[in-house]
């Protein structure tokens, strides 16, 4: 099967998936269980890799850092958006909020997640404190979900690119209130357009 193939296969099945979470989350609203579902249904979806061939979604070239970020769904209100990210090994992004849901499953590749716990009140909105709360390895056959307000880093540590479906609650072009943690010198920033790559297109 060439990536061309894959195409209609690809559209439907992301459009059913999304439809599923469209109703879990009107009929639980954002909660841990609910986003648990949701990690459910991206896992049947990133398990039919041959829908999500690595010639249609490559990674930046000649092994470059940075993500080619691929938009699959989104509705029309930026509600429910669904990426590809292809990322090379040797990538890493400072701890960071969404002011969204997100869900990360993988296709293929390794990317290790720190999830981090705040030590300080949040009083401060230029100041923080954190430590690493735990850690996830995101693979095939295991995901991340994230609340809102929750706080992580990615690093993609392994050997081979990664292609891992990113589903958020609005779409990430629209968020302008996201923070970036330093948790060296407990600073800070603002954490969005300037932190992601252009959306790319599928040589499908
Ligand atoms: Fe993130």
């Amino acid at each position: 099967m060439n990536a061309t193939d894959a195409t209609p296969a690809r559209t439907a099945a992301v459009a059913a998936t999304i439809g599923r979470i469209r109703a879990i989350e009107r009929e639980q609203g954002v909660t841990r269980a609910a986003l648990d579902a949701i990690k459910t249904e991206m896992m049947r979806l990133a398990a039919q890799e041959h829908l999500f061939p690595s010639a249609a979604y490559p990674p930046p070239p000649g092994g470059e850092k940075g993500a080619n970020r691929y938009l699959l769904q989104e509705d029309k209100d930026n509600r429910f958006a669904l990426y590809l990210n292809a990322l090379n090994p040797g990538n890493e992004t400072k701890p960071h909020d969404h002011t969204t849901w997100a869900v990360v499953v993988a296709v293929e590749g390794q990317e290790l997640n720190k999830v981090y716990r705040r030590t300080d009140d949040g009083a401060d909105p230029d100041t923080c404190g954190l430590v690493v709360d735990h850690e996830i390895m995101v693979e095939p056959g295991r995901g991340i979900a994230l609340m809102p307000e929750d706080i992580h880093s990615i690093h993609t540590t392994g050997d081979t690119p990664t292609r891992h479906l990113h589903m958020y609650g609005l779409a990430l072009e629209v968020l302008d209130g996201r923070r970036g943690f330093d948790p060296e010198t407990g600073k800070v920033v603002l954490y969005n357009k300037n932190f992601m790559a252009p959306l790319a297109t599928p040589r499908a």
